[in-house]
């Protein structure tokens, strides 16, 4: 097709909550000024999509385009964007980057406020539209500033991050959203330091990604949480050095944890969105310097609590969003860690599918037997 045209390619709709995915033709406009239009050559998929797909999110919109874990190739640009061309290979990033606003220049922040007001919106910020409409022209919603769960997508120039081209698409796709943010936590958020004791609950790919951080940045106990054994085995091969049922136990898995360790440990890590395993995580970091980082995302209204006295006796109660990367300028670099060899990446996919098959793949998300599912088109 000419540059600058609309393009009829496959995609798959949202229309409403609790609903298959629609795999069907979509058009996708031009990029506007500053946007950039992708070519998504692969896109797993993550706990966000199906939470929204399920009608959790109170601010979700419908009909929309899910999908926010991918990695493509830039097909055109809009007017006035420099960072990228057509052909560079990138990452959407819904954790966007602009390095201007204050949240950019601050140093210990990742949350770019450039775009979020249209992201949030599901539009685009140049003329508070979106990009995506169906054949018969009805406008469809853009996600998280990605959408990745269509053959080509429109982003702000803010949410790309060019990669090295030589970096598999469809492996590299899992670092835009749920590794990234394991990893980040340890190495941004917490800051685990080496000969630490760490205890991580929830063993998906969240989880696994943090207790794979943690063992490279030189922890020296890993305890691993999870009310299904069967999470286990892998744990042990990413890096945890004990794993704990809080099945087997009569007694609160926190008081479980201080009686292993003494005091608690010096790092726990919340990944699974249980505001009650946010509660038992505080509980078992360390007095007196023990920090607990909330990893996992809560359902909306959902509220955590603990007595302040477990604050006040030192312990610090943390959060984390995409691990506190700055998007476009730390993602480049998580690839090029993982083409020099020293990450996990392959392992987290359990699955793959041809995009075709994306409800097969939400299934497959909730069967729990799943790390990350990639799609390819
Ligand atoms: N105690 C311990 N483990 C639990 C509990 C509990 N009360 N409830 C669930 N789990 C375990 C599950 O058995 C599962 O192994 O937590 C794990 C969660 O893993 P996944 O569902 O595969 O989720 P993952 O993709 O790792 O994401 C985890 O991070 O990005 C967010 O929205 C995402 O909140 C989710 C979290
Ligand atoms: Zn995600
Ligand atoms: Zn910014």
């Amino acid at each position: 097709m000419a540059p600058g045209e609309p393009i009829e390619c496959l995609a798959a709709i949202a229309w409403e909550a609790k609903k298959p995915l629609d795999v069907t033709k979509v058009i996708v406009a031009p990029p506007g000024p500053g946007e950039v239009r992708i070519k998504i050559i692969a896109t797993a998929l993550c706990h966000t999509d199906a939470y929204t797909l399920d009608g959790l999110d109170p601010e979700g919109l419908f009909p929309c385009i899910l999908g926010h874990e991918a990695a493509g190739v830039v097909e055109s640009v809009g007017e006035g964007v420099t960072s990228v061309k057509p052909g560079d290979h990138v990452i959407p990033c819904y954790q966007a980057y602009c390095g201007d606003c204050k949240f950019c220049k601050h140093p210990e922040s990742n949350l770019c406020i450039s775009v979020r007001a249209f992201t949030g919106k599901g539009v685009m910020k140049a003329d508070g539209k979106p990009r995506f409409t169906t054949l018969d022209g009805k406008p469809i919603f853009h996600f998280m500033g990605t959408s990745t769960f269509s053959e080509y997508t429109v982003v702000h120039e803010q949410s790309v991050a060019l990669v090295d081209k030589t970096a598999p698409l469809d492996k590299v796709c899992l670092l835009g959203c749920g590794v990234a943010t394991g990893w980040g936590a340890v190495f941004n958020t917490a800051k685990v330091q080496p000969g630490t004791s760490v205890a991580v609950f929830g063993l998906g790919a969240v989880g696994l990604a943090v207790i794979e951080a943690a063992a490279r940045a030189g922890a020296s106990r890993i305890i691993a949480v999870d009310i299904n054994a069967d999470k286990f085995p892998a744990a042990k091969e990413w890096g945890a050095t004990e794993c704990i049922n809080p099945k087997d136990h009569d007694k609160p898995i926190q008081a479980v944890i201080n009686e292993l360790t003494e005091w608690g440990c010096d790092y726990t890590f919340e990944c699974i969105g249980n505001v009650a395993v946010m509660r038992a995580a505080l509980e078992c970091a360390h007095r007196g310097w023990g920090q607990s980082v909330v990893v996992g995302v809560a359902a909306a209204g959902q509220e955590i609590s603990t007595r302040p006295f477990q604050l006040v006796t030192g312990r610090q109660w943390k959060g984390t969003a995409f691990g506190g990367y700055k998007s476009r300028v730390q993602v480049p670099q998580l690839v090029d860690e993982y083409l020099a060899g020293g990450t996990l990446l392959d392992k987290y996919i359990t699955h793959r599918l041809p995009f075709t098959q994306i409800n097969e793949a939400f299934d497959l998300l909730h069967s729990g037997k799943t790390l990350r599912t990639v799609l390819t088109f």
